[in-house]
This record gives structure tokens, C-alpha cells and sequence, in this order.
């Protein structure tokens, strides 16, 4: 495994598991697999919703002789817990339903700050307000982002995280939280695939010494289930990846792969297929040449497959764009 030495001081782990739509009852057992296939970086989240299975197959690893050290925990706090107040104890139910007494990177999930839900009401919140209303929708909240900030800052004083970072911020929004920040933002999560590159996204964080992870690096992959891409926007079908893939005899989804973590970001492949853990991590025996990783930026058409403009009024009745 290879690692990226963050701002931070600390070494994150280039590929880890996400964890994002793995269904509870394989989440615990997922985790012990691929522990055993080499991953030691895992990204999670509260919205996620399997944080207690998640925490089972932590607890279940470090029982079996791996310790805390060795592993990197990604978690994320949710847009309804931005107020300041709401920061502490959002972390707080994360460390518990992990079984941690720490987190490697606490990211801000989302630059929306929604309206708080009580933890007893309804946990994880998600998206929208009131589910059971005639039309259930989004509640924002107008909370500025650097209170959210500085309450992320308090949590790495305390020694309840070691690193902080925010998700899905462009270069104006990260430029504006430099300007006031006491602690650098450490990494970026962003949506990366040979569809959408961010080039200038990523030479900016290399300008700010800030480390970029990849979300759903096989783009359209994760978004089929959800409706949200359609057969014809598989990146792993294209005809130039597969014959890269066949050169080098891997899969597509190993070139598609490769190719993100040759552009110097970490990323954070999700599978819940046993095989595919191993395929997904054996990145690092092989290189693709500068026409080869040429051949894949040239596929870059600007095509976010995760965007709040766009799924926000299709499944929760409220347009909340934030690229735009
Ligand atoms: N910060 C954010 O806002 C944000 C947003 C989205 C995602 N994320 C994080 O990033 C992680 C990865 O993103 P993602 O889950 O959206 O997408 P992804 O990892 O690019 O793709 C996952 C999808 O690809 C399939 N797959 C996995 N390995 C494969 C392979 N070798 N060949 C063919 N298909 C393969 C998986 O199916 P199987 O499970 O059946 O293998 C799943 O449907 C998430 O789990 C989450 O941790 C963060």
C-alpha cells in the first residue's frame, strides 16, 4: 500500500473501502475481508447508515491482532448537524456507533447546512425534513460555513480527531475557508473519474498542500442502482480503457483505478463483492504510460454523476445546487 503524508503530518492510506450503500448485514463481514485482502483505509459516514455495522467489523478486526494505528477511519458529519453545538456530539454518536475513541479525518460531508433533527427523532436524518409530510423536503439552515468550521477545529484540539476535511467544496469555497482558518483543511473529498478530472481543482490543492480523495472513482458504476446513469455512461466500457486494460491484462475497473491514484490522489473504491476487494486494491504492481494516462484524461467531458442540482428536486423536492 501506498501512502500520501497530509498537512496534517499523517499518512493516508491511497486506496481504501468505501462504504456508502453497503447493506448493514454484509457491512460487518465486508470489513473483515478486506481487511484480510490489504485494506486498511475505510470511508464511512453517519448518512451512511451502517456505522454500528461498521464499528462490529472494526471491533471485530482489532480483536484478531490489528491495531487501532494501523488503520485509517474516514468519517463525515451530516448537513443537519453544521451549528456549532451540533458538531461535538455528531462526531461523538459517529465514535460510538464505530466502537473509536478517535477518527483519522472527520470531513463536512456537504457545504448545506440543513436544518438540525434531534438524534432521538431520527437517525441518520438524511435529506429531507419531515418524511411523513405530503411533500417531504429539504430544510436548509443558514449557518456560515466556518462556524461549522471552527467547531471541526475544536474536535482535533480535543484529540477526537487527528485530521479534518470537507467534501464536495470547489476552489472558491475552499480559497474563502483558508482565509479563516485555524486548521487547514487536510483533504478534499471530491467526485473523481476519468469523466470528470477537476484538473484545476486538483492543481489548486497541490498549490494549498491539500490531499484529494476520489469518490466514486469507477464513476458511473455506483449511480445505476439509483437511476441516476444510464447504461451508455459506463466508463469501464469504453473502448480506449479496455484496451488499455487488455495491454496490461487487468480489468477496466483496474485501469480506471490505477489512473486515479497515478494522478496522485487517494481514492476510496466501494465493492461488496469479495473478489472485487482484491481487484480493487491490486493497483500497485503495474504503471500506466503517459499516452496511456493521456488516452483516459482526453475521455474528461465534465459529467458529475453526484450533484445536488440534480437529484435534489428528482428525489427530495428541493433544488439545492452548489456547483453552479
Ligand atoms: N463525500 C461524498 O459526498 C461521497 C459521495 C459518494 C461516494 N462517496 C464515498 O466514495 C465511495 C466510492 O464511491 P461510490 O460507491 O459512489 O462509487 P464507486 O466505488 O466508484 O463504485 C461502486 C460501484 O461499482 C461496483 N464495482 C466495484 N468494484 C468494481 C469492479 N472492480 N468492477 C466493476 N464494478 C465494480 C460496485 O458494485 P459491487 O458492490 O456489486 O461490486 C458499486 O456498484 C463511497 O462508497 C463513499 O465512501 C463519498
Amino acid at each position: 500500500m501506498n501512502y500520501q503524508t497530509l498537512n496534517s503530518g499523517h499518512k493516508l492510506p491511497m486506496v481504501g473501502l468505501g462504504l456508502w450503500k453497503i447493506e448493514k448485514d454484509s457491512c460487518a463481514q465486508t470489513i473483515v475481508s478486506a481487511v484480510e485482502s490489504g485494506y486498511r483505509h475505510f470511508d464511512s459516514a453517519c448518512d451512511y447508515g451502517n456505522e454500528q455495522e461498521a464499528g462490529k467489523g472494526l471491533h471485530e478486526v482489532m480483536t484478531q491482532g490489528i491495531r487501532r494505528e494501523d488503520l485509517w477511519i474516514t468519517s463525515k458529519l451530516w448537513n443537519t448537524y453544521h451549528r456549532a453545538e451540533h458538531v461535538r456530539p455528531a462526531l461523538l454518536k459517529t465514535l460510538q456507533d464505530l466502537q473509536l475513541d478517535y477518527l483519522d479525518l472527520y470531513h463536512m460531508h456537504f457545504p448545506i447546512a440543513l436544518k438540525f433533527v434531534e438524534f432521538e427523532l431520527r437517525y441518520p436524518p438524511e435529506w429531507v425534513y419531515e418524511p411523513e409530510a405530503n411533500q417531504p423536503r429539504m430544510e436548509l439552515d443558514a449557518v456560515p460555513l466556518i462556524e461549522t468550521w471552527q467547531a471541526m477545529e475544536a474536535l482535533v484540539e480535543e484529540g477526537l480527531v487527528r485530521a479534518i476535511g470537507v467534501c464536495n467544496f470547489g476552489a472558491a469555497l475552499l480559497r474563502d475557508l483558508l482565509a479563516s482558518a485555524k486548521i487547514r483543511p487536510s483533504v478534499l473529498q471530491i467526485e473523481l473519474h476519468p469523466y470528470l478530472c477537476q484538473k484545476n481543482l486538483l492543481r489548486f490543492c497541490t498549490k494549498e498542500a491539500i490531499a484529494v480523495t476520489g469518490f466514486s472513482p469507477l464513476g458511473a458504476q455506483s449511480y445505476f442502482q439509483l437511476n441516476m446513469a444510464e447504461a451508455g455512461d459506463a466508463v469501464i466500457e469504453q473502448p480506449s480503457i479496455r484496451e488499455i486494460a487488455k495491454a496490461h491484462t487487468r480489468t477496466p475497473a483496474q485501469i480506471v483505478l490505477r489512473w486515479g491514484i497515478q494522478r496522485g490522489v487517494s481514492i476510496v473504491p466501494k465493492t461488496s463483492n469479495p473478489e472485487r476487494l482484491q481487484e480493487n486494491i491490486a493497483l500497485f504492481d503495474f504503471q500506466l504510460s503517459d499516452s496511456e494516462m493521456e488516452a483516459i484524461n482526453s475521455l474528461d467531458c465534465h459529467r458529475r454523476f453526484n450533484d445536488p442540482a440534480d437529484f435534489g428536486p428528482a428525489a427530495f423536492n428541493t433544488f439545492v445546487p452548489i456547483y453552479d
